[in-house]
């Protein structure tokens, strides 16, 4: 790379920070919707989603944190498409802004429960045996650092080597938006790391591949 290139890569970066700031603090991302289904997420972490879910062909996938239920409408409608037994797996702890549609769409179970609570995890390696293949998971409830750690610790025995977790959100507490948040998924996934350095492989390339995410560290594959 000659000067020029380190320059013009840097701008880049710096346009692409600009416009995760934008979109984040202008609120953005809550007002995106799938099939008129709020879905509270950077569309193009949706489109990596997408891309994941048609090369991975998962037969689970287990989201964590449904709200309004646009991004498990999301996550079944393409699954299905390429996996017409696949299934999503949602989890909330509260369902007054689930919209109806969502459970009573073919390919959606929904569970009222703490996402961390054991039968959440004994119902995930259920639906694992009854859908060989690998599992896609997606953490988006309490972003707080504990309890996405201990999300991250409760799906160990049950992640085989091949499936695919994103932890949503480590860009809060400034990287780059909301500093001062407080320690949340980053430092989760950073603690994680320090304990299990082995079990899960950076996927740095979905990372990088639309300019900015909202869970940087967060794209991992299973070893
Ligand atoms: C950011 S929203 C989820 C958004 C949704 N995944 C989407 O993309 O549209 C976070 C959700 O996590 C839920 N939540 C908070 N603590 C939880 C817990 N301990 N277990 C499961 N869900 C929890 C909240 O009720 C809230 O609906």
């Amino acid at each position: 790379m000659n000067r020029a290139d380190i320059e013009t890569a840097a701008s880049a970066v710096g346009c692409a920070e600009d416009f995760h700031r934008w979109y984040y603090d202008t609120g953005v991302w809550e007002s995106v919707r799938f099939l008129g289904v709020p879905c509270l997420k950077s569309v193009l972490d949706l489109w990596n989603y997408q891309e994941i879910i048609h090369q991975l062909r998962p037969g689970l996938i287990v989201e964590f944190g449904t709200r309004h239920g646009g991004s498990a409408l999301y996550f079944a409608l393409i699954a299905r498409q390429v996996r017409p037994d696949a299934l999503v797996l949602t989890v909330d702890i509260e369902d007054h802004l689930l919209d109806p549609r969502v459970p009573a769409t073919p390919g959606i179970e929904f569970i009222k429960s703490s996402s961390v609570d054991a039968a959440v995890g004994a119902r995930i390696a259920a639906l694992r045996k009854q859908l060989p293949g690998p599992v896609f998971a997606i953490l988006d409830s309490d972003h707080r650092q504990p309890h996405v750690l201990q999300e991250m610790l409760s799906l160990r025995a049950l992640m085989q080597a091949g499936d695919y977790l994103v932890v949503e959100d480590g860009n809060i507490n400034g990287h780059p938006v909301l500093p001062g948040w407080g320690p949340g998924p980053l430092e989760a996934i950073m603690e994680y790391n320090r304990r299990f350095p082995d079990d899960y492989e950076r996927d740095l390339d979905r990372e990088r591949k639309f300019g900015f995410t909202f869970a940087p560290m967060g794209f991992l594959r299973r070893r």
